[in-house]
């Protein structure tokens, strides 16, 4: 039993989920775990390398080998800052690919596990309350229509002074959701007692809102 505090935010791409956990985690003084960026680490260190998207053994291998650390909004791999470069399209992509390999999975599983630390974690993915931390203290499980999230991703492209098509980043969303929701290992679904939040009418702060007060913490 591992009595260190842990929230898990999970939903599907753009709900909203990375900003409202990485706030949770800084108004609790909680670590924060962005597991996504795990399955874009990998995917950005396998391209640097070479390596085929379809070698699963090979996959595997470089990431139970990564080597990573994060320093605040810094994401070091080997050193080299790549905070950036994993929001690339086609690492989003790519990432996508690694993320329904059962052995890519399981060699991430304790690199997450290990951001578990006093005084908590607040974790935001697909499966961090149904597989990676399914004891977790409290989860959450964000949602936004597909109408709403192509909204936000449209407005973050442009505002990082980007071109965007509306029409492709819907198309992008739903293959992505599907891709996510679909796969046999570890597919994107509510975790068994997570309270559902759907974020399409409501702003970042309310959500942050909701979040803490559904937690209450142990005190002993
Ligand atoms: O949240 P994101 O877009 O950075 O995630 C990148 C990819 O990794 C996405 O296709 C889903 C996958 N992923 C996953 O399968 N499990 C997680 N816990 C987090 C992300």
């Amino acid at each position: 039993m591992n009595s260190i505090p842990v929230i898990t935010i999970d939903g599907p791409t753009a709900s909203g989920k990375g900003t409202v956990a990485s706030r949770v985690a800084q108004t609790l003084g909680f670590a924060f775990l962005d597991s996504g960026a795990l399955y874009r680490l990998t995917a950005l260190a396998a391209a640097e390398s070479g390596m085929d998207l379809g070698d699963e053994p090979g996959l595997a291998r470089i990431a139970a080998g990564l080597d990573v650390s994060f320093e605040g909004e810094r994401i070091l791999l080997s050193g080299r800052e790549v905070a950036d470069a994993i929001r690339a399209e086609a690492v989003g992509v790519a990432a996508s690919r690694i993320a329904t390999l059962q052995g890519a999975r399981s060699a991430l599983v304790d690199l997450q596990h290990g951001f578990r630390r006093a005084p908590g974690l607040v974790a935001d993915g697909r499966d961090m309350g149904t597989v990676i931390f399914p004891d977790a203290d409290l989860k959450v499980f964000l949602t936004a229509s597909v109408e709403a999230r192509a909204d936000r991703r449209y407005k973050q492209l442009i505002g990082r002074g980007f071109s965007a098509s509306m029409q492709a980043i819907l198309q992008d969303l739903r293959e992505r959701d599907a891709r996510d929701t679909e796969r046999a290992v570890a597919p994107l679904k509510p975790a068994e007692g997570a309270h559902l939040l759907d974020t399409s009418n409501i702003s970042i702060e309310q959500a942050v809102e909701k979040v803490l007060g559904w937690y209450q913490p142990v005190t002993q």
